[in-house]
């Protein structure tokens, strides 16, 4: 099937409005044909996912779009890069290999900048920058950043991945199919949360556990929860959204009440039925949460891991809060392990304009921003088990960086930093 072009569609395609937009509108037409879109539309945002340093043929692509002129025609945000660009001397050894990453990763981030994105280098970028709003459509690559935007913003997005995400934010155009289009975001599964207590959804690590198992029910399904409460914070969906996304292939979830898509199961199936109900239960969840680690109590650890995805502010004070309780305890952190956490500039800022700072190195825990554990090696070669409270880290960690991990709530994971093993008896689930 053809599909139907405007006339910018058109100049953009022959060349019109230069090299790098004829180059990214090709790629985009090819992909709405293979998508089966019947003609492309316009979007408002972007945010990039290609700007990590997967490949050298992802430094390659974005080089040569640089250096044909290429330009964002939209507000266009940086997810995270390959390197703390300030501090990455503090995080990776001076070897020769890390010299040669940090040098690509340089160049990288300044073809992408070169091409007018915005430097905000994080993977939440809808808790620090340019939150798009509802029924926006946007092209926004990072699957969790995805989920969040569909679910709980109500913009509207596909799943945009490396090298098609910065061929929309030079054209401004997707292909119009999939998410763009309302009668694709009904809801097609149900799934209710029977006899929850109310207490235990009060957590950030409930929601982790709870994306999780919402993934692993119902991969790329768009699912619908009924019973969370509604008085949720962005830090718990984003907890949710990350962990639905990696053990599914979430990119939109409803939840009735909660979200802006289901004030009512009517509304979040569109006047339909659920394909299936699915039925949540404590013992659902305990098995989710078990699911999340592969090291056990009492295990000795060796690193903590928090801010995947990003820690903001927020986190950053309750990180503080639990630690303080430790400090008045006489407790320390443990000489074995370290504690790293990840974030962005902008919830930096806020911390150094906050006591928290201080609380939190002086304990010794490492802030590095701008990145990610998994795409810059910055894990110490002879680390065996690993600790977080991120379903997504927790879900890839063993696979990817080769280590044993335990999934735990904040508090568990400030606890086994001073204990130095793995501490997981939070009563919740
Ligand atoms: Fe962000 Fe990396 Fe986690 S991109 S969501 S910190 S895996």
């Amino acid at each position: 099937m053809s599909v139907k072009l405007s006339t910018r569609d058109e100049q953009l395609l022959h060349g019109q409005h230069g090299e790098a937009a004829q180059m990214a509108m090709r790629i985009l037409v090819r992909m709405a044909e293979v998508q089966g879109a019947a003609e492309m539309m316009d979007v408002s945002q972007a945010h990039i996912d290609g700007c990590g340093l997967l490949s050298e043929t992802g430094l390659e692509f974005a080089e040569t779009l640089a250096a044909k002129g290429g330009k964002v025609c939209i507000p266009t945000t940086l997810n995270m890069g390959p390197l703390d660009l300030q501090n990455w001397r503090q995080f990776l050894p001076a070897t020769s290999r890390n010299e040669d990453f940090a040098a690509k990763a340089i160049r990288q981030a300044k073809a992408y900048t070169d091409m007018g994105c915005i430097p905000t280098w994080t993977c939440a970028p809808y808790q620090s920058y340019l939150t798009p709003r509802f029924g926006r459509q946007i092209a926004w690559g990072e699957s969790n950043a995805i989920c969040y935007a569909n679910s709980v913003l109500g913009a509207r997005t596909n799943r945009y991945g490396d090298f098609i995400d910065i061929c929309a934010a030079i054209t401004g155009r997707v292909p119009k199919c999939g998410l763009h289009l309302k009668q694709n975001r009904k809801g097609q599964i149900l799934l209710r949360l029977i006899d929850i207590d109310p207490a235990i959804m009060r957590s950030n690590y409930f929601f982790a556990i709870l994306g999780h198992l919402v993934g692993s029910l119902t991969e790329d399904e768009i699912p619908v929860i009924e019973g969370l409460p509604v008085d949720v914070s962005s830090d718990q969906l984003k907890a949710l959204c990350a962990a639905a996304a990696s053990s599914g292939s979430v990119a939109l979830f409803h939840a009735i009440g909660l979200t802006p898509e289901a004030n009512t199961l009517e509304e979040a199936f569109q006047g339909g039925k659920p394909e299936r109900v699915i039925d949540i239960r404590l013992s659902d969840l305990q098995k989710s949460r078990a699911d999340l680690s592969t090291a056990k109590e009492g295990d000795d650890l060796d690193l903590v891991v928090l801010g995947c995805p990003h820690f903001s502010f927020d986190e950053f004070r309750e990180l503080a809060r639990l630690i303080r309780g430790q400090r008045e305890k006489g407790k320390t952190l443990h000489p074995n392990v370290k504690v790293v956490v990840i974030s962005c500039q902008t919830s930096y800022a806020l911390l150094q304009r906050s006591e928290f700072l201080d609380v939190l190195t002086d304990f010794g825990a490492e802030i590095t921003l701008d990145t990610c554990i998994f795409h810059t090696p910055m894990v110490p070669p002879d680390t065996k088990v690993i600790m977080t409270n991120s379903g997504k880290c927790a879900y890839y960690a063993p696979g990817e960086l080769g280590v044993q991990v335990a999934f735990g709530s904040m508090a568990e994971c400030v606890e086994s930093a001073v204990k130095g093993h793995v501490c997981q008896k939070e009563a919740i689930v």
